[in-house]
């Protein structure tokens, strides 16, 4: 019998540790896939600006407040949580419905409708708010911060909540 030389890496041997070798990568790659997205893939991208339905505009009576309850989504990172948010929604006209932020804007305490008074009043420093979200007396620096509003068949719905701009009356 003659022996056959063999190229190097052409033997049953050679072919099994390639086999061997090729299945540990593919392994590998399979494991290390899902890390590498997780990792290098940035978080889920926030969709746009996300109108949420608060109220029957039909139902709304001229300049008399009303407090709504909406649930917003929050997105943190991979993480979406559903939160329950409130609007103060004011009819101010026709033409005009706005949606107050719910707290004062002078250190955050929620503010109540008074309706004898026809005022926004914050019980922690006497801050008072005209019907229009300005201030009219007390130490909150600005008038109350507004949601972003349409309105679409009838109904108002509420965008991203915007710090107000502009100063005490
Ligand atoms: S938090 Fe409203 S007046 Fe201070």
């Amino acid at each position: 019998m003659v022996d056959v030389p063999t190229a190097p890496g052409t033997s049953r041997r050679g072919f099994y540790l390639t086999f061997i070798y090729g299945l540990w990568g593919l392994i590998a790659a399979a494991l290390a896939a899902p890390a590498l997205l997780y990792l290098l893939l940035p978080p889920k991208i926030r969709r746009g600006s996300e109108w949420i339905e608060a109220a029957d505009v039909t139902q709304l009576q001229p300049r008399v407040p009303v407090e709504v309850v909406f649930r917003k989504n929050r997105v943190d990172g991979w993480k979406i949580t559903s939160e329950k948010e409130t609007a103060w929604v004011v009819k101010l006209s026709d033409q005009q419905t706005v949606a107050f932020g719910p707290q004062c804007t002078h250190l955050g305490c929620a503010y109540h409708w008074d309706e004898a008074k026809s005022e926004f009043l914050c019980p922690c420093h006497n801050s008072v708010f005209a019907v229009n979200g300005a201030v009219i007396s007390g130490p909150a620096p600005r008038p109350l911060d507004r949601y972003e509003t349409k309105i679409q068949d009838g109904k108002l719905l509420l965008g991203q909540l915007r710090q107000s701009t502009g100063s005490k009356a």
